[in-house]
């Protein structure tokens, strides 16, 4: 099963994605928690140029190839080999976070940026994609409560960039009704868990 784990910046994601992760690997299932853009070291260098906070004048084309270029590469080192060996691929961001961030946020179309994902996926779509919702302005005063978090160049976007990006993705969520479940991530992080893993158990049938 693949899962993708999507959402805003400060929706607690992959706070989440732990816990969740250890759940699955206490019940005995074989996991592989990974994450994009990035998640091998080829994958990883292409993620160092897209967010270097100094690169203010990457072209917006050229970063939805670059996002779209890391994603194959960790495709192909690591989501695929995992899936065929029957695990649980569990994934931080994936391809709807193109479509979102490049193909609505940014305005290059999420038709545009379908297209050139799918030739770098081959197709491959998640099983369950969980969206994390809140509003931008929740999501950035978290981030800006947690000081050991990395500030990245699309952190300093301004808000109506992040208004897009979420629209965005309820409307996938809303395209996509059958892999989609909405987590209402405003709520406390403790309730925030429980939702996301009474979706996976449903899933798994557990
Ligand atoms: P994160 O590791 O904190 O989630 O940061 C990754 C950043 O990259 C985040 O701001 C969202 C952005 N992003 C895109 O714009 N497009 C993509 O395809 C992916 C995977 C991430």
């Amino acid at each position: 099963m693949f899962i993708t784990i999507e959402g805003p910046e400060g929706s607690g994601k992959s706070t989440v994605a732990n816990i969740i992760v250890r759940r699955l690997e206490q019940l005995g299932y074989d996991v592989v928690h990974t994450r994009e853009p990035g998640g091998t070291p080829i994958a990883e260098s292409i993620r160092n140029v897209i967010l270097d906070k100094n690169n203010t004048n990457l072209d917006a084309r050229a970063e939805a190839l670059l996002y779209a270029a890391s994603r194959r590469q960790h495709l192909v080192e690591k989501v695929w080999p995992a899936l065929k060996e029957g695990k649980i691929v569990i994934c931080d961001r994936y391809l709807d976070s193109s479509l979102a961030y490049q193909g609505g946020a940014r305005g290059l179309g999420v038709d545009n940026i379908l297209n050139i994902n799918m030739f770098a996926t081959e197709g491959t779509f998640p099983d369950v994609t969980l969206l994390f919702d809140i509003t931008p302005e929740e999501g950035l005063k978290r981030i800006a409560a947690n000081a050991n978090r990395e500030v990245n160049r699309l952190d300093l976007e301004k808000i109506d960039f992040h208004h897009k990006v979420r629209q965005t993705f309820l409307e996938l969520a809303d395209k996509y009704k059958d892999r989609y479940i909405i987590i209402d991530a405003s709520k406390p992080l403790e309730n925030v868990v429980e939702q996301a893993w009474e979706q996976i158990k449903k899933k798994l049938g557990i």
